[in-house]
């Protein structure tokens, strides 16, 4: 099949590359040459694990092509899929720009009869709007179809999919995209567009309830000496609970599940109701990112000059993703509130640097960052962070060598053991532990 996927950003690249392996013909296109070069000489300048090698192996066998958008030598295919970005507005709700520009400039090229396919997540209600206003003139078949690709295992999801949803009121249309999965064994949910539009926001609400249930749990568990990672393990069993999601720690970040859950309750307001769980939810969210902040202020009355040292930048391991990362928001109040912040991530210390200024400073290795630190906080389980020598990094630091366990991926006892003053998410450390170590 010939498949063009417009916008070559982290959905896109993805996208058009994992199709080009399924053995479809597939064109990336993007405004930005300097993108389209780096992807023509295999670099898709972001940090996915395999993407690289999926890229140069598919565009080697001329299956996998990327192209500007203004060259005239235009082959949109059967299948055209827009993955633009759709970032939000100051209130909250998505801004969707970049889709009515890209949807404009396909159907113009589409020709009849061709797949105009959403898989950017917009807001419900706008596929219908896209559907009449630009395509049943045109005979070109509007699906919603959209992604759910975790960064840091986004080809591992594209190609072992939970489930594929195929929102479309043309059957030929949505069994067309049927055939262009083929090859992928998944359950696949036929349905309107809104729903399916419907389903991809309501994913990730779910997910971000979840997180911030689980934090809830973790505050009762701090207060009453209770161990949270036991209680998730004893809620995860009841298989109508389920164990995924049921991590506590510095709560959750990234482009997409703070945005959407966020969406909801703009949108909400829009047709006059609350969304009062998913309020909720985001300011559990909101609150959890500042435990260290609470427990640094604890023990420092004076945070003055406090020397911490922050583990882990990306908002989660095996990307270089910072957006809304819980890392950069508390780099920036601990700096604020005078504390000297050092930090270190194994792929984004540049982007974080250019988004936190001089205001900290950036370690090249771990053993540079621990060096003389009262406070290490451990934000983002990168296996290369949590296989270092603890014992070195308790060496090297200053008392009170308290290090903060933000996604409770250390074991308590190992560490507690080489002396540190550890301290986790609802680990059962409650705040009188910490009365012992006030400076
Ligand atoms: C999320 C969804 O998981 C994907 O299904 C969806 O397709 C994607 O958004 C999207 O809309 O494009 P992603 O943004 O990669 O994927 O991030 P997640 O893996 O969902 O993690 C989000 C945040 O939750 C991270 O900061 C992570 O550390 C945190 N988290 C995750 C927890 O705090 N606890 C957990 O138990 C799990």
């Amino acid at each position: 099949m010939k498949i063009s996927v417009i916008g070559m950003g982290y959905a896109g690249v993805v996208t058009a590359a994992c199709l080009s392996e399924l053995g479809h013909e597939v064109i990336g296109y993007d405004i930005d040459s300097q993108r389209i070069n780096s992807l023509n000489s295999f670099n898709p300048q972001i940090f996915e694990p395999g993407l690289d090698k999926l890229i140069e192996k598919n565009c080697n066998l001329k299956r996998l092509t990327f192209q500007h958008i203004d060259d005239s030598d235009l082959n949109l295919g059967e299948i055209s899929i827009i993955t633009v970005g759709t970032p939000s507005d100051p209130n909250g709700s998505p801004n969707l720009e970049y889709i009515w520009k890209s949807v404009e400039w396909t159907t113009k090229h589409l020709k009849d009869n061709a797949v105009l396919l959403m898989r950017s997540t917009v807001q419900p209600g706008t596929g219908d709007l896209i559907e009449s206003k630009f395509c049943e003139h045109q005979s070109i078949n509007y699906i919603s179809c959209p992604e759910f690709l975790r960064e840091g295992e986004a080809v591992k999801d594209f190609f072992t999919p939970d489930r594929i949803i195929i929102g479309g009121n043309n059957s030929k249309a949505v069994e067309k995209v049927v055939q262009m999965h083929s090859g992928i064994d998944s359950p696949i949910i036929k349905t309107k567009i809104i729903t399916a539009e419907m389903i991809k926001f309501a994913s990730n609400a779910f997910l971000a309830t979840k997180i911030s249930f689980i934090n809830e749990m973790a505050a009762f568990c701090e207060a009453w000496s209770a161990d949270v990672d036991d209680v998730k393990d004893g809620l995860g069993l009841d298989h109508r609970i389920g164990k995924s999601f049921l991590n506590a720690g510095v709560g959750f970040g990234g482009s997409c599940v703070p945005k959407e859950t966020r969406a909801f309750t703009s949108l909400a307001s829009n047709y006059g109701f609350k969304s009062h769980l998913l309020s909720s939810v985001l300011e559990v969210n909101e609150n959890q990112s500042q435990i260290p902040v609470r427990i640094i202020q604890k023990i420092f009355p004076d945070m003055n000059n406090v020397r911490v040292g922050i583990l882990g930048m990306s908002f989660k391991p095996n990307t270089d993703d910072i957006r809304e990362s819980p890392s950069i928001k508390i780099a920036q109040t601990l700096s604020s509130l005078g504390c000297q912040v050092s930090c270190f991530d194994p792929i984004s210390n540049q982007k974080s640097a250019e988004k936190l200024g001089t205001s900290v400073k950036f370690e090249t290795s771990i053993n540079n960052l621990s060096q003389n630190k009262n406070v290490i906080l451990l934000m983002t389980p990168w296996d290369s962070i949590l296989n270092t020598d603890w014992e070195h990094i308790y060496d090297s630091m200053s008392e009170p060598k308290i290090l903060f366990d933000g996604r409770n991926s250390l074991n308590p006892e190992t560490i507690k053991n080489i002396g540190f003053n550890y301290v986790g998410v609802g680990r059962g450390i409650s705040s009188s532990d910490l009365d012992s170590i006030i400076i």
